[in-house]
């Protein structure tokens, strides 16, 4: 019977002298003359199997071609293990080498620094570090699902090709098949510029006027030259969308959501999170118990720059002013050192944000949402939309943005509109923050980032 390493390990007294097959890649061979120990992973759990084999077997001779990296199948009994390190371990009747590793294997048994490692990300899910990340990240997804199905949220598909920026900050990545750009739009593939989207929130409101309460999950692409440990160029964001929901109903949501994951991450991920609470940040545990324990503090963009103008013997790199855009250092000020917890900044000036925000009272400022946390900064963004037909369309006249493009998103506005809100979660941020891990390339296997499109 084959068995996943986790099964095993998690199992009760009766796995107890069942006979099994484990698959996996060796992470190392210790020869001790009389027998020797394999210690075998498969991904299914941070912890591997260790098996032991006695030299009398006739496999015992194998263990000198096996080095750090192969594939084996492993058959053996299950046995109370006399280590104290593990409960059960496998005495080993047969090795199967499936595929032997070379010599120059990068990954020995030693740290390497992440930045090597991002050169190797082809192989870089075989260490401790990085097997964790993929399995809370997949853990992240899952319970992601079962947080909006359990609300009735419909799980919708927008698309990836658009003609539309959402955002209007123009990071937009251009898709042709053009082979001279110059060349007019009329003879591209659709007729049209089209772009990879920045994010699917347009199409999503269209799917909530109807459906009530829908989230788009999936990669999203911003051309922005940054070269910071927060941007990419290829990223995932989640976006629930809701009908019949204010700006307030909005940040009750985000607010649920985050400190949900976090819930169910400390939860089933327990092995992982405890080597990043070891390894990768020191007292991570506890600041994230420390956010489920806090709510989050709300702070009007006014009072948000009050607060940075009063804030002593701080030194900002960018000037602070009433209208200026909130840079990484200012948020993280905010929410480290002055509340030392998430916050979420509301009623941003209007210039500063999308042309879909609705407009608050003051005319000057829009129902925006950021929520800030330590360490990352902006972690989601979202709003109340403008639904409004007369006030988006002056909206969309002011930006100078093309009123063709956006005719069908105008006409939602003008077949039963109704006040709707959304925000959008920056997927890897919401893994750093919820792993510690201080660089977005790690969180996602393949990173695309400005000047960087390897494997
Ligand atoms: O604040 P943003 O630009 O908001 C939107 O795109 C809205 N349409 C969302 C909505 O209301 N449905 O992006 C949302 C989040 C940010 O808060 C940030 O966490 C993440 O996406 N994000 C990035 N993450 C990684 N790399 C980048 N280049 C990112 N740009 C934004
Ligand atoms: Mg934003």
């Amino acid at each position: 019977m084959r068995l996943k390493i986790k099964k095993i390990l998690k199992s009760d007294d009766s796995i107890i002298g069942k006979k099994i097959k484990v698959y996996g890649w060796v992470k190392s061979v210790r020869d001790q003359k009389n027998f020797a120990f394999i210690e075998i992973n498969d991904g299914s759990s941070f912890s591997s199997l260790q098996g032991v084999i006695e030299n009398s077997n006739e496999d015992f001779r194998k263990i000198l071609e096996i080095s750090t990296g192969a594939s084996l199948c492993l058959s053996g009994e299950v046995v109370k293990s006399p280590g104290k390190n593990q409960t059960y371990e496998m005495k080993i009747e047969h090795i199967e080498i499936i595929g032997n590793c070379s010599e120059d294997f990068p990954l020995q048994k030693k740290r390497h620094s992440f930045e090597f490692l991002r050169t190797i990300s082809h192989l870089r899910h075989r260490t401790n570090t990085g097997g964790a990340i993929n399995r809370v990240r997949n853990s992240l997804i899952f319970n992601t699902h079962k947080f909006f199905h359990a609300k009735d949220f419909f799980y919708i598909q927008t698309p990836i090709i658009t003609s539309s920026d959402t955002e209007g900050a123009g990071d937009l990545f251009r898709v042709t098949t053009l082979k001279d750009l110059k060349k007019p739009e009329i003879e591209d593939f659709f007729k049209k510029k089209t772009f990879l989207t920045v994010s699917g929130q347009l199409n999503a409101e269209a799917l909530a006027m109807g459906l009530s309460d829908v989230y788009t999950f999936g990669p999203t692409f911003r051309a922005e030259n940054s070269h910071t440990s927060r941007h990419l160029a290829e990223f995932w964001m989640l976006e629930p969308e809701m009908a019949f929901c204010d700006l307030k109903g909005d940040i009750e949501l985000a607010q649920d959501y985050i400190k949900s994951m976090i819930k169910a991450i400390l939860k089933e991920n327990d092995e992982d999170m405890q080597f990043f609470d070891q390894f990768i940040e020191k007292g991570l545990l506890e600041r994230l118990n420390h956010v489920l324990d806090s709510n989050f503090e709300i702070l009007t963009y006014t009072k948000a720059i009050d607060t940075l103008l009063k804030a002593k013997n701080q030194k900002f790199e960018f000037p602070v002013f009433w209208g200026c855009d909130l840079q990484s250092e200012h948020e993280r000020f905010l929410t480290e050192q002055h509340v030392k917890r998430p916050v979420v900044v509301i009623d941003y000036p209007k210039d500063l944000k999308a042309f879909y925000m609705k407009d608050n009272d003051d005319g000057k400022t829009v129902a925006a949402m950021d929520i800030l946390v330590p360490k990352i900064g902006e972690i989601t963004g979202g709003s109340q939309r403008e639904d409004s037909y007369e006030k988006l369309l002056k909206k969309i006249k002011d930006k100078n943005l093309d009123l063709d493009i956006y005719k069908w998103y105008l006409d939602l506005r003008r077949y039963g509109s109704a006040p709707h809100s959304g925000f959008g979660v920056g997927f890897e941020r919401l893994l750093q923050f919820i792993t510690g891990i201080e660089n977005i390339r790690e969180v996602i296997a393949f990173p695309r980032a400005a000047g960087t499109c390897d494997f």
